[in-house]
């Protein structure tokens, strides 16, 4: 049985007294029993003296913390982690899907790497839409054509190129063992494979080691052989060892077999990007977050300008009015994306205008204090119940000060649930980030316009948002999270808890969120964390409200005033922190 905590809610919408929280979380060893002989012993919250890691998975975690005692720098641990995810974590996990990374060197240097996957040369702006221009449903979703070309292996070594220390051999090492070998599933994972047991048989032209005979169970042991060899090579031949030669061959292979477009050409151009991270002030704090194709460090600057003249503090956490401001700021910013945002390689993206300050002071203009301003009325995006939203985060921080925050995915959970036959990895469906249709609702519900259309060798837009706050220019936090549209608001709101709030960092990662994201003109709140009473009360204001299960999985790390480290991995998944 797994020792499972319990969000720390509370039914009138505020979080538990501080002493308390920190006498549940400070040092919370989990046991999770799983079949007696397999138990992972991990912690939800950490404070550590030099380094730590927070991640999904207490396996991928705790490679990350011994590559840093081995004297790898966070980039190391970074590569380590990322590799040990796509064994451990397949539901997100990936060498099959893409992602970013934002680095803050001890030296003061900032840099965004963009290892997003692209459209194949094959992918048109209709590829998902019938004879009438209706958009075929789940094409973009399920299977083959729904891959975009995988960025993630590119971006290892791109970013081990630039800031690594110890060989990408020894990085890769790891991961290669757990998928020899095998490792546990924990009672969370044995559930999610269980449920996608159906769409694992329905769209692969092999039967994957996901698919077993029985139901999956707690400490049931996942080997993935197949997946050692694709690592192994990539681990001998460096990034030819995914893009050419027989991976590249058993890709191609897989797309012929199914209804997929991905060519040789596609993988071997495939080229990850280092980009100007976008930087930004709130009060005395520097945010660097993810440039386009993300929205997201657009999005959470214009978050946090729209709101940086309300007394969020003074309001109080969750009250009535500090929800209003703050839900009513991410009604706008939600409306900009939709239509001004998409890869800026080939659209012109107006960063400057969306982050001016008389721009963002103009949107909030239209906000009323007492009632919610309601949305324009093209389409409104319909959320997919069914189907797990599934990205992942890690944070990591070294003894020498240097911080690296990466969110990384196959888009929903297992992506497009493909494996590469003979290959051992899951394809991601990040197509499905494109805008399909003008004003038609992706599986997050978000509608686009032409900036975020298909084209061929173009990155789909991402709400992604690895993030890294310093304060008086020292490191503060290093932050992120899963959960598609919901990235940037519990970002935004993880961030403001503690800058406002001053929560410790795993009060902040595990208080309730809310979320607003223009169409559908609603706010989502998470089922457990709101009163009755308070959600009377945004009613009133002529607010929409539905509830829903948990809204994203942050883990993050936050540095104390005495340079000490607490990372706090999210109660709401198996999220771990490891540290030193
Ligand atoms: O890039 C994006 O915005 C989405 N593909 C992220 C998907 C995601 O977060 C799923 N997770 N929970």
């Amino acid at each position: 049985m797994c020792n499972k905590l319990l969000l720390p809610y509370t039914t009138n919408g505020s979080i538990l007294l501080k002493p308390l929280l920190v006498l549940i979380f400070i040092g919370f060893t989990i046991s999770c029993k799983v079949n007696s002989s397999r138990i992972y012993d991990y912690k939800k919250s950490f404070i550590a003296e030099k380094g730590m890691v927070v991640s999904a998975h207490p396996l991928a975690s705790k490679i990350g913390n011994e590559i840093l005692q081995q004297g790898g720098n966070a980039i190391d641990a970074a590569i380590a982690v990322q590799f040990a995810l796509a064994v451990v974590y397949p539901v997100a996990g990936n060498i099959g899907g893409g992602g970013f990374m934002i680095v803050h060197t001890s030296g003061g240097k900032i840099d965004a790497l963009d290892y997003r996957e692209k459209a194949p040369q094959k992918a048109h702006k209709d590829m998902y839409l019938d004879k009438d221009g209706n958009v075929i449903p789940r094409l973009s979703l399920d299977g083959h054509l729904a891959a975009g070309v995988p960025g993630a292996v590119d971006g290892m070594f791109k970013a081990h190129e630039r800031y690594g220390r110890m060989s990408m051999r020894n990085l890769i090492q790891p991961a290669i063992e757990l998928a020899e070998n095998g490792f546990a599933v924990t009672k969370q994972q044995a559930k999610n494979l269980n449920e996608k047991r159906a769409d694992f048989v329905r769209l692969n032209t092999t039967q994957p080691v996901f698919v077993k005979e029985t139901t999956w169970k707690a400490g049931d042991l996942l080997q993935q052989k197949d997946l050692a060899i694709s690592l192994e090579l990539i681990r001998d031949l460096g990034r030819t060892g995914f893009y050419e030669g027989s991976t590249a061959k058993k890709i191609v292979a897989e797309m012929k077999a199914g209804n997929g477009i991905i060519s040789l050409e596609d993988l071997k151009n495939y080229k990850s990007v280092w980009r100007e991270p976008i930087s930004g002030n709130y009060k005395d704090y520097s945010i660097i977050s993810m440039p386009p194709p993300s929205s997201g460090g657009i999005a959470l600057m214009q978050m946090l300008k729209m709101v940086e003249p309300f007394d969020l503090k003074g309001l109080g956490f969750h009250s009535k009015e500090a929800i209003h401001v703050m839900a009513e700021a991410e009604r706008r910013v939600y409306a900009d994306r939709a239509t001004h945002l998409g890869d800026s390689d080939f659209v012109e993206v107006p960063i400057d205008k969306l982050l001016n300050k008389d721009y963002l002071k103009k949107r909030m203009k239209s906000f009323n204090a007492f009632s919610a301003t309601s949305s324009e009325t093209i389409k409104s995006g319909i959320f997919n119940g069914n189907e797990s939203e599934e990205t992942t985060h890690f944070s990591i921080v070294d003894a020498e000060g240097n911080a690296v925050s990466v969110t990384t995915t196959l888009n929903t959970g297992y992506g497009s649930k493909t494996v590469v036959s003979d290959a051992g990895f899951l394809l991601n469906n990040e197509m499905d980030d494109f805008s399909s249709k003008p004003g038609v609702p992706n599986f997050y519900g978000l509608v686009g316009a032409e900036a975020n259309a298909i084209a061929p060798g173009k990155r789909m837009l991402s709400s992604m948002t690895p993030t890294i706050v310093l304060k008086d220019g020292k490191l503060f936090m290093v932050l992120g999270t899963p959960g598609g549209s919901t990235i940037i608001t519990s970002v935004f709101q993880t961030f403001i808890n503690v800058a406002e709030y001053e929560m410790t960092m795993t009060e902040a990662v595990n208080a309730p969120r809310f979320h607003h994201q223009w169409l559908p003109d609603q706010i989502s709140i998470e089922r457990e964390g709101f009163s009755d009473e308070l959600i009377k009360q945004l009613q009133n204001k002529g607010h929409v409200i539905k509830k829903r299960g948990g809204i994203g999985r942050v883990d993050a790390i936050l540095v104390l005033p005495n340079g000490k480290l607490e990372g706090a991995g999210d109660v709401r998944g198996d999220d771990a922190a490891e540290g030193y």
